[in-house]
């Protein structure tokens, strides 16, 4: 009973249907839709045998035997027979299911023609498109129904990309490069999250997958793979001249400036993302000028110091890096 009672609760919390998590059971791509498959064959089978045996244990309590009338014959021909034979048939067969999962997912149905290359890092994602100069972060933008390449690699320590609603995970690892590939069947903005252990903030290591219509993804790459707009206002330039030549620069690159540190996020179209380091917070003024001033609060452990502003450049700062769409 207890068996059947976790498997119950396993399901309600899996299908949490409350539209913000993401469950890999409500499938939209078709790698998701294999696991989403096997899952339910996995549990069906699962829950078959659960009440069958909740069932024999039922009736055994019910028509026990005294000990001396059992005839040892027949109970070691059930103990091999529904100990040895019937686990091995099953486990034989749900190892076929997955192997055969595991081979149906390993290429899409249209060869790829887009490649995206992603790098972990402690805590967040450098998201590259091959052939084209566009760099962001923690959000993939990829076009709805066509299947895109994806090349997996990490800066640091061992990460696992993971996209529940559109495909399995897949390990980042140092010194290696993972292949593998993504499709969304229906445009949508999907939650995608670091599944690997990897440090302090590997909560905070989340991403969102974009799936917009082709046309519309390709003005998306088109902005992304431009250089940084020149500041219109006296505020925007003011915060442009505090990033290029404050220690911002070490570590960020706004392409098309001095600026062009490797250790943080791309900053060139920050503007334009959903949300900020990693997923922790939405990019909108006050939380970034709250992280730029003070990030270890937000995200204890991560790599940017706070930065001693004054007010006054704090606000220039964040007013040009937010018109940076
Ligand atoms: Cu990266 Cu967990």
């Amino acid at each position: 009973a207890a068996v059947l009672v976790s498997g119950l609760l396993l399901v309600s919390s899996v299908s949490a249907c409350d539209g913000r998590s993401p469950s890999a059971l409500s499938p939209f791509g078709q790698k998701a839709g294999q696991v989403a498959w096997s899952w339910w064959i996995l549990f069906a089978v699962a829950l078959f045998f659960c009440v069958v045996v909740i069932a024999m244990a039922v009736f055994a309590a019910i028509f026990r035997r005294r000990t001396d009338k059992v005839r040892t014959g027949e109970a070691r021909g059930f103990v091999i027979a529904f100990g040895v034979v019937v686990p091995a048939i099953v486990l034989a067969a749900t190892f076929a299911l997955s192997v055969g999962s595991i081979a149906a997912d390993s290429q899409p149905k249209t060869a790829p023609k887009l490649t995206v290359e992603v790098t972990g890092h402690q805590w967040w994602w450098e998201v590259r498109y091959a052939g084209t100069t566009a760099v962001t972060a923690n959000e993939i933008h990829i076009p709805v129904g066509k299947p895109v390449r994806l090349q997996l690699r990490s800066a640091d320590v061992i990460h696992s990309f993971w996209v529940p609603q559109l495909m399995p995970k897949m390990d980042l690892l140092p010194n290696r490069v993972n292949r593998t590939w993504i499709s969304a069947d229906k445009a949508g903005t999907y939650r995608g999250q670091c599944a690997e252990y990897c440090g302090l903030e590997h909560a905070h290591m989340a991403f969102s997958v974009v799936a917009e219509p082709e046309a519309k993804f390709r003005r998306w790459l088109a902005t992304q793979s431009e250089g940084v707009r020149a500041a219109t206002s006296a505020t925007r330039r003011q915060g442009e001249r505090v990033v290029t030549t404050s220690s911002c620069a070490t570590c960020h690159t706004l392409r098309g400036t001095s600026a062009n540190g490797k250790l943080g996020p791309d900053l060139t179209h920050v503007g334009s993302r959903e949300r900020l380091a990693g997923g922790a917070i939405p990019n909108d003024f006050g939380h970034m000028a709250g992280w730029v001033a003070n990030s270890q609060t937000v995200k204890p452990g991560n790599k940017m110091p706070p930065q001693p502003l004054s007010p006054r450049d704090l606000k220039a700062v964040v007013t040009y890096l937010q018109s940076l769409e």
